[in-house]
């Protein structure tokens, strides 16, 4: 059976990059154009000696693809995806151009209008673990943001099972790529190594996106999400910590309360492939280069509060290999081909 034919547009981003170096090795697909800015013209392999067995050059236009990924920055990426959609293919946006269903969110999170309003509608948010069906008949998905990736699926079943009060605490703390690699001051070395900072305290954009699909999880509660980044001196990687107080009556405050959250979070996910519920704190070196989530739920000492403890690698389970898992549903793949990889450990 003939391949299908992706592109990758911004081959030159991390994602771009980490979308190459897993379609690689994708058994049903070939990539098999992509674009960049700076590097027109230039052989990939040339660019990154480690892509160098993919032989293809980068093209100012992608030509002869059936599915495209998008990894332009926001606001840039909106124009290239809507003349791709009219023009008939599947794209998957890894940009945050089509996330928010709300077109007025846009100008006062990403400080512009969107072009497309009517268009955000028919986005399909690319959450395999809370949209499968929908995504699987999707012409246009929406790749979450990494932050709301380990956020979203550190909280979603405590949210729906109405376990929490709606005051929700989420504590992430990423890596120097999630920056992307655009030269910018802070993620120089000397400024980020030996370095741990919190940034957009007041109010970072990928906020909307967490409240936006929990609320949509329990019709009777609002999340009020406070949401504080971090950025730690390491390249991949999202460690986040998620704090909510336990709704009266709701689950004890013991080892008991503590095996049924357990237990909730297994039924939660038991038939998603990249989410595994562990019994210990996960380390971000457990989901390095791969796609996993790892979720660990548990209950503070006091017996009061939610603590859920949640890992990705930003650029795979954050961005490109999600968009892959995305890619695998909407061309009627098994979800988990291609991604099959384990991390690197240690
Ligand atoms: N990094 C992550 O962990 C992560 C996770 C999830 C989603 N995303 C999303 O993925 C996309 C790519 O992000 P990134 O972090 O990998 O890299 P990035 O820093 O956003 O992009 C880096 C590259 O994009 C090119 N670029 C910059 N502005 C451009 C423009 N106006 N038009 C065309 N190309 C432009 C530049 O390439 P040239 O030097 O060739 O011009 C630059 O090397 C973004 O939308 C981002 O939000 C990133």
């Amino acid at each position: 059976m003939q391949k299908t034919k992706a592109g990758i547009i911004n081959v030159t981003s991390y994602a771009g990059v980490e979308l190459a170096r897993l379609l690689h090795q994708h058994p049903e697909v070939e990539l098999f154009s992509v674009t960049g800015r700076s590097t027109t013209g230039q052989k990939l392999g040339n660019v990154f000696p480690h892509l160098a067995s993919l032989d293809l050059t980068i093209e100012a236009e992608l030509a002869g693809v059936d599915l495209v990924f998008s990894a332009l920055p926001h606001k840039e990426s909106a124009p290239e995806v809507i003349s791709l959609y009219e023009r008939g293919a599947k794209v998957v946006d890894i940009s945050a151009d089509f996330r928010l269903k709300e077109a007025s969110e846009y100008p006062s999170w990403y400080g512009f209008t969107h072009p497309t309003p009517q268009l955000l509608a028919e986005a399909v948010y690319g959450l395999p673990e809370l949209h499968q069906p929908q995504i699987t008949s999707a012409r246009l998905v929406a790749n979450p943001g990494c932050y709301p990736t380990g956020a979203i699926l550190a909280l979603a079943p405590a949210v729906k099972a109405g376990l929490i009060e709606p005051d929700i605490v989420v504590d992430s703390k990423s890596g120097i790529s999630g920056a992307g690699r655009t030269l910018e001051l802070k993620s120089h070395y000397s400024e980020a190594n030996e370095d741990v900072t919190a940034y957009a305290l007041d109010g970072h954009r990928h906020l909307p996106e967490i409240v936006q699909e929990l609320k949509q999880l329990n019709a009777g509660q609002t999340p009020v999400i406070t949401f504080v980044p971090h950025l730690i001196p390491m390249t991949r990687g999202i460690l986040t910590t998620a704090y909510a107080s336990i709704s009266p009556g709701k689950l004890a405050g013991d080892d008991k309360g503590r095996q049924e959250l357990n237990r909730l979070y297994q039924d939660f996910y038991r038939d998603k492939p990249f989410v595994r519920v562990t019994e210990m704190s996960p380390h971000t070196k457990h989901t390095w280069g791969n796609n996993f989530c790892l979720v660990h739920p548990t209950i503070d000492y006091r017996g009061e509060k939610l603590v859920v403890i949640s890992c990705i690698d930003n650029l795979v389970k954050g961005a490109a290999g999600q968009a892959i898992q995305n890619m695998n549903l909407m061309l009627g793949l098994p979800e988990t081909t291609g991604l099959e990889t384990l991390a690197v450990y240690p």
